[in-house]
């Protein structure tokens, strides 16, 4: 049984964090969970969250509030939830490397859990984690804990640097430290310029997909993208995807 544990925590403006005990203990980075936001229908369809963190049976989600499935979600009380999951396909953990994680707004969250398995397979973890403004940076203490070096940047330079999470990240690919694997995740534009860029320097590049979920189990087609290896439902054969594969222009923002 899934069960909220206490209420969500205001964690930046709009977003909130959810303790959820849950009856699993093996979720991967990159994998996510499917909440119904309503006992009613509406809305009728589960809404997916990428895990932010697990310890033991317990994760942790970092939810955006956009619309009125998140909105409900974050008015939960605690108590038993209905949710799926884990699901999906995650991250690949390498062993021993550089690894540059590039995150976007609430698509920080899941690189998250990803920077802490790296660390603990022994690799070198640099992260740049990017935001609209200051406002929207959320749980930065932790995130600066599970990195070697952490870049802040925000869109309108009010926190950290002034710019796109791209420009900083091209940077670092083009500076004099070897780069041996990039994970991105966050809007679609910014995943796929990042993606271009690595495929030109051949750097291997993951990238976990937000595009919009039906069913999140593999039965409606609803998340389908165009792939070098043809179509792919992201739900299961995703979200996180080889960012070189993807057909950029397929996918949802
Ligand atoms: C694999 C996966 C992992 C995700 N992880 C997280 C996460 O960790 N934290 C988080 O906050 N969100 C995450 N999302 C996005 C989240 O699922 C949506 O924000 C949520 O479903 C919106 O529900 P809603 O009912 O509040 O919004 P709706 O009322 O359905 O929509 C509100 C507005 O947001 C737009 N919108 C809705 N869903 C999406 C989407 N997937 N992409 C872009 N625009 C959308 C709609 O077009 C509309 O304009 C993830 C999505 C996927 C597919
Ligand atoms: S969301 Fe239904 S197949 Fe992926």
């Amino acid at each position: 049984m899934n069960y909220l544990i206490e209420k969500p925590i205001h964690v930046a403006t709009d977003h909130v964090l959810l303790r959820i005990s849950t009856d699993f203990t093996d979720s991967h980075p990159g994998q996510f969970v499917n909440i119904r936001p309503s006992a009613g229908s509406d809305p009728l369809v589960r809404r997916p969250f990428s895990i932010f963190n697990q310890d033991e049976s317990v994760i942790e989600l970092v939810i955006k509030v956009i619309g009125r499935g998140t909105r409900l979600i974050s008015a939960f009380e605690p108590g038993p939830l209905d949710m799926l999951g884990p699901l999906g396909k995650g991250f690949t953990v390498t062993t021993g490397k550089h690894a540059l994680l590039v995150g976007g707004g609430v698509g920080n969250a899941p690189l998250y859990y990803l920077a802490r398995r790296l660390k603990d397979a022994g690799n070198r973890v640099t992260f740049i984690y990017g935001a609209r403004s200051e406002e929207y940076i959320y749980l930065e203490d932790r995130f600066a804990d599970t990195t070697d070096r952490m870049i802040i940047t925000t869109d309108d330079g009010s926190r950290g640097q002034k710019g796109f999470v791209t420009t900083f990240a091209e940077e670092i690919l083009h500076g004099k430290e070897t780069v041996d694997q990039v994970y991105t995740c966050g809007p679609t534009p910014m995943m796929a310029l990042l993606s271009q860029v690595c495929s030109n320097l051949q750097v291997p590049v993951e990238a976990s997909l937000e595009n919009y979920f039906g069913c999140g189990i593999g039965l409606c087609s609803g998340c389908t993208v165009e792939t070098t290896a043809g179509q792919k439902r992201a739900c299961v054969e995703g979200p996180v995807m080889d960012g070189s594969s993807i057909m950029w222009q397929s996918v949802s923002d």
